[in-house]
């Protein structure tokens, strides 16, 4: 049973190679509120391009993110997946907000730092004010709830500031709700194979610090084989293992797929050398992504079925997000068109 006060928002960029940091950080909690919170999953186009993209790939890559939500388990008859840039609301709620947050926040904003580099004079200003794009997505579904990876944690801190200012500045205590994070403290920063210290991502340019969740069980086999331990055996407690940056990432990747506690797996392989624990952590990994994998494959060969997917996730997104947009040109005084 739902309970209509428990919104959930939540999204993900369409930029190719979703992983298994995506899938343990973000995609599998999606999957497991589906059935308590009013669900809203976007693909965010929208904010992929704040960084340039191939505008084909940009497509391939919209379709294979609702493929991934559907294959990994989101019901479309349960939630709504729809892609960002279907609903017009979010650019408009998105540009208010470029107008209440205040410079200062966004120059604090560590992943603008990292993702523009050393060139920001170079980077784009849609990279720049993109938290207020994603404040957008979340507000304007009131979404009480964002389950995601620890990287995004700033961000909503950012958009609960935003929530505050406005309710404030415009004297409409409560309009927006303060929206809580759901981050799982031991997967929500899932870190590369070869250095336990940086996080997985789509952009390392080794393939072999990520698990793709399309990777073939050979590739699985192989990444797994390679990834970095360390050179000594399995400490037999928690407090040892999570020095070993490497091994206590593979002991979370092991522990989110297969749902034991990463205390039993400690206690099983313990005084161990790494290859048994590499061979388990293999096949939990296989049997959880190829099913997933295939059917994403499949759904990939129906376009009409994605189509329809889309088509019918913005038309309810959009219901809701025009009842708040007109709420908001309202509050803040905009005369609107109304023959
Ligand atoms: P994106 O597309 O980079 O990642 C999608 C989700 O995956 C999580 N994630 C990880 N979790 C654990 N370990 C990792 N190594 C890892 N890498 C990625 C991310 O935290 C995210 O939850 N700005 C967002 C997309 C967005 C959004 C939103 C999210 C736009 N609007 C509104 C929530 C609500 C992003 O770039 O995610």
């Amino acid at each position: 049973m739902k309970n209509i006060n428990k919104i959930v928002l939540s999204g993900v960029q369409p930029t190719g190679g979703l992983h298994i940091g995506n899938y343990l950080g973000a995609i599998k909690n999606f999957v497991s509120m589906q059935t308590e919170y009013d669900c809203f999953f976007c693909v965010v186009d929208l904010h992929a391009i704040t960084v340039k993209q191939d505008p084909k790939l940009l497509k391939n890559n919209t379709y294979e993110v609702v493929a991934t939500y559907l294959a990994s388990g989101i019901d479309p008859t349960k939630s709504v997946i729809f892609n960002q840039s279907n609903v017009s609301s979010h650019s408009e709620l998105a540009w208010i907000f470029n107008c209440i947050t205040r410079m200062g926040w966004l120059n604090r904003m560590t992943q603008f730092k990292d993702k523009a580099g050393k060139d920001k004079e170079n980077a784009s200003s849609g990279l720049f004010i993109y938290p207020n794009l994603m404040a957008a997505d979340i507000l304007l579904y009131k979404a009480t709830h964002v389950p995601v990876g620890d990287d995004q944690k700033q961000h909503l801190e950012l958009t609960r500031d935003i929530a505050q200012k406005f309710n404030r500045d415009y004297e409409c205590d409560s309009f927006f709700p303060i929206p809580e994070p759901i981050i799982d403290k031991n997967i929500s920063r899932i870190m590369s194979l070869k250095n336990g210290e940086l996080k997985m991502s789509k952009s390392d340019s080794s393939d072999y610090s990520r698990i793709s969740l399309t990777d073939s069980a050979d590739q699985i086999e192989k990444k797994i084989k390679k990834a970095k331990t360390a050179d000594t055996s399995m400490p037999d407690n928690n407090e040892d293992v999570s020095k070993l940056f490497e091994v206590n990432n593979l002991l979370n990747i092991f522990s989110g797929f297969s749902g034991i506690d990463k205390l039993e797996l400690i206690e099983k392989y313990k005084g161990q050398n790494f290859s048994n624990f590499k061979n388990s952590l293999t096949e939990v990994i296989i049997e959880h992504i190829k099913p997933i994998s295939k059917e994403i494959d499949k759904l990939m060969n129906d376009k009409a079925y994605l189509n329809q997917i889309i088509s019918s996730g913005a038309e309810k997104a959009s219901e809701k997000a025009n009842v708040t947009i007109k709420e908001v040109y309202d509050i803040i005084g905009f005369v609107r068109n109304e023959t």
